[in-house]
């Protein structure tokens, strides 16, 4: 079964068995059959936006495709706002926004689905899936035991979640709710936002339009070219190591890391972007020519030459830098 249109890379692989997760019933026939097939792996497919396939998958590959989005309720301070794991995030984040709600407004534009943001905790421009997230519904596919996961319980962390780093494809994510609050908070302080939207009123649909645009001038539209959005995550590391790159590197960023101060993250975009990657191209793999953090497929490239990419970015990085960047994307396959 060709993943090709089913991952945002674009990278024409092929999986052993495919299904399609369609409905709640659908997850009790998965349950049965994963009881069945216990040697047969099994891998969650959302959006196939955060993810690298290197080689094909030789297991059975679902695609989650449960649909819905509703107001279940409210208090004095917030609207809490449900979507099925399925839907599409970003045409999620409008509609909450032409509902009325406020709160999704700078996670706008990001490709993928609502049951795949809290795999990595998305971000952008100030705003974290975490800190917008009430509760979310999942499944056990080895027991069948249904769960609700609290914010705590998820172990949320920068582009890391308890289903990420512990037992990817164990729990599927059937709905994700979210608080909106009432009284909207506009976070405009970030990278270009404020600029653009100085001198008018703030509201969540004059941000999320700005964060359109930023999105489009600098990123990649994976129905274009495929991408993964950032390929490598911002590197953390304590505050002294981060002194003697500035010593060494007067115009390395540096942001603080909340909670934290003995830590500060750096921009791998920048480190990248210093070695001269940007727009390099062999064959078909590359990195886009706006932004280093992004590698890309012009068309025909495999996996495995994305991954060879990103090895030669990754060593390049570590001897000019002594700084070792983490793929961000899930990368699938030897
Ligand atoms: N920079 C360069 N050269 C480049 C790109 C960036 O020097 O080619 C430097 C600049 O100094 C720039 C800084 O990097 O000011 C930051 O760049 P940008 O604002 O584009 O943000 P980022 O840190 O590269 C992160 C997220 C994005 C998110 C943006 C906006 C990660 C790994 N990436 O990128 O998320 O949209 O901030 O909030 O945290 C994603 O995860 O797929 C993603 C796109």
């Amino acid at each position: 079964y060709s993943l090709k249109v089913l991952n945002s890379f674009g990278i024409d692989v092929s999986a052993r068995f495919f299904t399609k997760i369609n409905a709640p019933e659908d997850v009790d026939a998965l349950i049965q059959w994963r009881a069945e097939h216990t040697d047969t792996p099994c891998l969650l497919l959302g959006g196939g936006s955060n993810m690298l396939f290197r080689s094909g998958y030789d297991g059975l590959v679902v695609l989650i495709n449960l649909k819905g989005r509703t107001q279940v309720s409210e208090d004095d301070d917030a609207y809490y706002v449900q979507a099925a794991g399925g839907e599409n995030w970003h045409e999620f984040v409008r509609w909450t926004i032409d509902q009325g709600y406020a709160g999704l407004e700078n996670l706008s534009l990001i490709p993928g689905t609502v049951g795949a943001a809290p795999m990595q905790n998305i971000g952008a421009y100030g705003v974290e899936l975490a800190d917008r997230m009430q509760s979310l519904q999942a499944v056990d596919l080895l027991t069948g035991e249904h769960r609700e996961f609290s914010v705590e319980d998820c172990q949320f962390a920068y582009r890391d979640s308890f289903f990420k780093s512990q037992q990817p494809d164990r729990w599927l994510i059937i709905a994700v709710t979210f608080r909106l609050p009432k009284q909207a908070q506009w976070i405009t302080a970030y990278a270009g936002v404020d600029s653009a939207i100085a001198g008018q009123e703030p509201s969540a649909r004059l941000i999320s339009d700005t964060v359109i645009a930023l999105r489009q001038s600098k990123l990649p539209d994976p129905k274009v070219i495929g991408n993964a959005g950032s390929f490598f995550k911002n590197p953390i590391m304590p505050i002294e190591q981060w002194h003697e790159l500035k010593a060494r590197f007067e115009s390395i960023p540096g942001y603080p890391v909340a909670g934290n101060n003995g830590l500060i993250k750096t921009s791998a975009g920048w480190l990248i972007d210093q070695c001269e990657w940007k727009a390099f191209r062999d064959g078909d793999a590359g990195v886009y020519e706006k932004h280093a953090l992004v590698l890309v497929n012009h068309g025909d490239a495999s996996g495995a030459e994305v991954w060879a990419v990103a090895e030669r970015i990754q060593k390049s990085v570590e001897e000019r830098f002594g700084v070792w960047l983490e793929a961000e994307p899930r990368v699938i396959g030897s």
